[in-house]
């Protein structure tokens, strides 16, 4: 599979946003420009990832989209199946909620909740042994960037992980490229740069495994209507991870339809 034959996803990050009203509103909006002009699957798939509490809620208001939208977790806990785990929810009670897909490590996840190496490769394992499909968020910071170190630091986030995906699982993890000084920052990064990190990172997933070579990897960080065209355009970008400009319909279905013309 070449890259340019990998399916486009773009993904709403709706992060601590919104509150229900308008999140209903937003949904309704959405569904609005999709009854309008539909986004065939084969060229973009989309996905919404709200808060826990609107999991189901979200799924339910999406089931009669006139194009399939995915209802995304944002994150999952790190200890699998049922048990006394206060506050968290497990990869098996998603699946069991018919959620499929999850994002994992987010950098804010890794800021604020310590969520290191260790938890984000327990993380995934549970996630896919449930049968979840896992957005993998990796990403440098600025100093990282400016000491020359945003390769090293991307691909050992990946290997960090590399040993708990079994190789049949790897059409079930999609990567997302986030430079954290992009991410709500209004910078992104330009589309040279994104592709280059993007080739480096599908050349770690090859050596890898054959499969992982596979995965979609995603860009996000100040994605908008008005760079998508341009990120979509770049042959190792398949599709985008949407934080603040997934929280208007018009600017996340324009994104959808960016990626989807061009793939
Ligand atoms: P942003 O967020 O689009 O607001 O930069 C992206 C993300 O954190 O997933």
């Amino acid at each position: 599979m070449s890259a340019s034959t990998i399916r486009s996803w773009v993904i709403g990050n709706w992060k601590m946003n919104p509150v229900q009203a308008d999140a209903q509103q937003l949904i309704q909006n959405l569904k609005q420009l999709l009854q309008h002009g539909p986004i065939a699957e084969q060229d973009c798939q989309l996905g919404i990832a709200p808060v826990s509490i609107a999991l189901l809620p979200v799924r339910e208001q999406l089931e009669d989209a006139a194009v399939k939208v995915v209802t995304v977790a944002q994150d999952v806990s790190r200890f699998p199946a049922t048990g006394a785990y206060t506050g968290e929810i497990s990869a098996d009670l998603l699946k069991d909620s018919s959620i499929q897909f999850v994002l994992i490590g987010h950098s804010e996840r890794r800021e604020f909740f310590g969520d290191g190496p260790a938890v984000v490769a327990d993380k995934i394992k549970h996630a896919l042994a449930a049968g979840l499909t896992v957005i993998y968020c990796v990403g440098e910071s600025l100093e990282q960037r400016e000491s020359g170190l945003a390769e090293q630091v991307v691909l050992q986030q990946i290997c960090d992980v590399a040993s708990v995906v079994k190789q049949e699982q790897w059409s079930n993890v999609m990567i997302a490229y986030e430079p954290i000084w992009a991410i709500g920052t209004g910078k992104t990064a330009s589309p040279q740069d994104a592709q280059s990190m993007h080739a480096k990172i599908r050349e770690g997933l090859q050596q890898i495994a054959i499969q992982a070579g596979n995965s979609a990897i995603l860009y996000g960080g100040s994605v908008k209507p008005e760079n998508a065209v341009e990120l979509a355009a770049c042959p190792d970008i398949n599709g985008a991870l949407v934080g603040g400009a997934s929280l208007n319909a018009e600017s996340f279905y324009q994104i959808a339809q960016a990626f989807a013309k061009t793939k």
